[in-house]
């Protein structure tokens, strides 16, 4: 039997791999408009900075981590998410004692054990953001306004952002215990993953998507009816500078996300009909994450997308996203004895950054043009006996059908100007 990706793994292959290409470019200009730089970080950890850093309640630590032991019996996690991996990094290259905010962005591959279905896998990869050493929501807000910026420039417009505050630890425990209070008569009408939330993580409950389980904690008390003053009007300034930057929310109850570092804002990204899991990002403050993690207490914010989803979504609302042309030109010259000269003029093609390649595989004239069609190629350059006598080379302008005799010296102005108007 042939070998297969894992399950819930997938191959990148060109030119799916031009749509990664596109979106990543758009990831990363915008993000360094607004001053996020940046970080690269290893792609396994210590176990131990998920289950501080994350929660060790949370699905991700109980359910899904890729753990392994090494050969010195040392416990490591394949990254499931990069917030605690950069808190991490902000302690060890002591960051925090410069100036504040730190700015990062990320973009690469996180591991999670989960039920693979569309929009769902086992390797999938996330773009995030993460400014450290700021408490002030204007920071919330310009995360925020980053992401719709981001959505707006890929062309993305059918998507709901939801929004709401979570409260700091000191008015948390106040409504967790009217939550506790109010779903204890009802705990056994709860589903089987809710009755361990309701234990550990009460809040958790709230955003459960089994319907008998939003019938049993029907009329259950509102967070932001327990925000603490300054909780609130965090709340209320970030919803605010929203506004003022024409940036639709949805404020929602039932978000409280579903990895406990969060504090005050969180948010979440979806796109209803995308056709799988309809959540493409999330993100929130974590005032109290780097500290969980051993260092000193610095607050951050950020968000991470989900980059499958996103492409998901994209190619629903668009044919073509990128230049998906292997090359712009194509040299075709038939027989052994033109190989010398179509290699030649490739190379001086490419020296003029201009994206070439030619037959390597012995093709016949129709068979090269049919080749350089399939490679999407806007121009062919035939090489025939006759050029060479006469030095000049016959150029093919693929979409217009038009072919002419242009002078070897000329051939680099010739093809750029009609790459310029292609
Ligand atoms: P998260 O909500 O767990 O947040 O993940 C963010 C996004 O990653 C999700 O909205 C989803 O689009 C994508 N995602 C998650 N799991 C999968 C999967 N199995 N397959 C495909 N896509 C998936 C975090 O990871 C936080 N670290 C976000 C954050 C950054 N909060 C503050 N800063």
């Amino acid at each position: 039997m042939s070998i297969k990706a894992p399950r819930g793994t997938y191959d990148i292959l060109p030119p799916e791999s031009f749509n990664w290409h596109y979106m990543e470019r758009v990831l990363t200009e915008t993000a360094e408009l607004y001053g996020y730089y940046e970080i690269r970080t290893p792609i396994f950890e210590h176990t131990e900075l998920f289950t501080r850093g994350v929660g060790d309640t949370t699905d991700i630590v109980t359910k899904e981590m890729y753990s392994f032991t090494d050969k010195s019996e040392r416990s490591l996690t394949l990254r499931p998410e990069a917030t605690a991996t950069c808190a991490r990094a902000l302690i060890e290259h002591s960051i925090y004692g410069g100036a504040m905010p730190v700015k990062w962005y990320y973009l690469g591959p996180m591991f999670r054990y989960d039920r693979p279905q569309t929009g769902r896998y086992r390797q999938f990869r996330q773009f995030g953001v993460e400014a450290f050493g700021s408490d002030s929501p204007y920071l919330d807000a310009e995360v925020i306004i980053l992401l719709i910026d981001i959505l707006n420039r890929l062309g993305l417009n059918n998507y709901e952002l939801h929004l709401n505050s979570i409260g700091c630890p000191e008015c948390r425990q106040i409504y967790r215990d009217k939550l506790v209070a109010h779903i204890r008569p009802q705990a056994d009408k709860l589903c089987k993953d809710c009755q361990v939330r309701y234990s550990k993580n009460p809040l958790r409950v709230l955003d459960c998507k089994v319907e008998s389980c939003h019938v049993a904690i029907a009329g259950y008390p509102y967070i932001k009816d327990y925000l603490c003053d300054s909780c609130k009007t965090h709340y209320e300034t970030v919803k605010k500078v929203l506004k003022d930057n024409e940036v639709n929310f949805l404020h929602d109850d039932n978000l409280v996300r579903g990895l406990d570092y969060y504090t005050n804002t969180a948010f979440e990204i979806h796109i209803p009909d995308i056709g799988g899991q309809s959540a493409i990002g999330g993100g929130g403050r974590y005032n109290g994450l780097v500290k969980a993690c051993g260092g000193p207490d610095v607050p951050g914010v950020g968000f991470a997308l989900g980059l499958e989803r996103i492409l998901l979504a994209l190619t629903k609302e668009k044919e073509v996203l990128a230049d998906n042309s292997y090359a712009d030109v194509f040299v075709i010259a038939v027989g052994e004895e033109l190989e010398d000269m179509s290699t030649k003029l490739v190379s001086k093609l490419r020296k003029n950054n201009i994206k070439s390649d030619k037959d390597y595989a012995g093709r016949s004239l129709k068979a090269q043009m049919k080749f350089a069609n399939r490679l999407g190629a806007k121009i062919a350059i035939i090489i025939g006996e006759d050029e060479i006598n006469n030095n000049y080379f016959t150029v093919r302008n693929m979409n217009k059908g038009e072919q002419s005799q242009v002078a070897n010296d000329n051939i680099i102005e010739h093809i750029n100007n009609i790459l310029a108007n292609s």
